[in-house]
């Protein structure tokens, strides 16, 4: 059957400052979801939390950018952001860049991955779900479950694999895309996705079926908004077994944490920390950025699950490798590789405070 697996997410409102979700906001987002379900519009669906971002995962067979699920998934955010305010929760409705819904979501701030599939005998799909760090976050991961044997050793081993993928990727500043198929061209591929602030890998696909194996989150808050709103908390669902690389090849990279801008006040290069749901709470400065995966099957577009991958206790070095990162990290204080790169920081006050000290810088005179 054609099924669509849409994960859609927001900032809404945190508890306490950002690091963190009310635990009746997401009650509320399961009612609004309960009332939908009576609809028959959704075949199944899930609410959770990554850090301050309200997650909704859905199964319906509307296909993907359907106008009802956006609006209904709109009009939850909307009801949540207003409970936010009534709790006094902080940045109440931060990811809300409009006050008017104009048929997708797409555009408007929250976070969106789609993927319409044909179920398989076994539909294994994992989704991730990232708390302060930007859409670009998945790209290291992406390319290494589907294009690097060192990670994945089904891409040599596997007659299923052995074709390679084809990575659609998105110039998100220029509003392009390009398609790169790998192996033959993983050179050309990671001279682009090397940038993650700009190419995000959008999508990709089994060379030879055609049939989607992973989608991302690629809206950059800061660039619809024109200023700095908070980071984007990107998502990322990825197919699993099969075709498709295993479950386990498609958590390792989660076990070599490495560093994605984010963190404090979304200004900062820290470690990508592979953490269960509970402990999607951002603390230290913060901080250090985090990652979750919950592990379904399908049945039918029945959500059966979700396991929480990134508890186990194999992740246990990463996190605490994470963590030795962030103490080396946090040692530059203000200065970089810390701290963005000036380019990365002209959504943020930085553009102000040149604009006032602009008149003090005087020509030095050659020699
Ligand atoms: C980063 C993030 C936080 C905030 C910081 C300041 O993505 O959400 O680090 O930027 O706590 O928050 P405000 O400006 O809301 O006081
Ligand atoms: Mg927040
Ligand atoms: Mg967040």
């Amino acid at each position: 059957m054609k099924l669509t697996l849409s994960v859609i997410k927001a900032d809404i409102g945190g508890f306490v400052g950002h690091s963190d979700s009310h635990p009746e906001i997401l009650g509320r987002a399961n009612e609004c979801l309960d009332k939908v379900m009576e609809s028959g519009l959704l075949i199944d669906y899930y609410v959770t939390k990554c850090g301050d971002d309200l997650q909704l995962i859905m199964t319906h067979q509307q296909g993907e950018g359907s106008e009802y699920i956006h609006k209904f998934a709109w009009d939850i955010f909307v009801d949540c952001t207003a409970l936010a305010k009534e709790l006094k929760l902080h940045g109440a409705g931060q990811d809300l860049l409009t006050d008017a819904f104009s048929g997708n979501v797409k555009g408007l701030g929250p976070g969106v991955a789609e993927m319409e599939i044909e179920e398989r005998e076994a539909e294994t799909v994992i989704i991730f779900m990232a708390d302060k760090t930007s859409s670009g976050a998945w790209n290291m991961p992406l390319y290494k479950m589907f294009a690097d044997p060192f990670n994945t050793i089904g891409l040599v081993i596997a007659p299923s694999l052995h074709c390679g993928f084809a990575f659609d990727v998105h110039d998100v500043k220029e509003h392009k895309r390009i398609t790169f198929n790998t192996p033959e061209e993983i050179y050309d591929l990671l001279v682009f996705i090397g940038a993650p602030s700009r190419y995000i890998v959008n999508a990709v696909y089994h060379r030879d079926t055609g049939e989607i194996a992973a989608v991302s989150s690629t809206q950059r808050l800061s660039m619809i908004a024109g200023r700095y709103v908070g980071k984007d908390d990107p998502v990322c669902i990825v197919r699993a077994q099969g075709n498709f690389p295993a479950v386990g090849e498609i958590l390792e990279p989660f076990a070599s944490p490495v560093l994605v801008e984010g963190w404090m006040r979304g200004s900062h290069n820290g470690p990508l920390m592979p953490v269960s749901v509970e402990d999607s709470t951002p603390a230290r400065f913060d901080g250090p950025p985090r990652v979750i995966g919950l592990g379904f099957q399908l049945a039918n577009g029945r959500l059966v699950g979700p396991r929480d991958m990134l508890a186990d206790i194999s992740f246990n070095l990463a996190r605490q490798q994470a963590n030795e990162m962030a103490d080396m990290m946090r040692r530059h204080g203000p200065f970089e590789p810390h701290r963005l790169p000036l380019e990365e920081m002209e959504y943020t006050t930085m553009p102000d405070v040149m604009e006032k000290l602009r008149h003090r810088f005087t020509d030095i005179p050659a020699d």
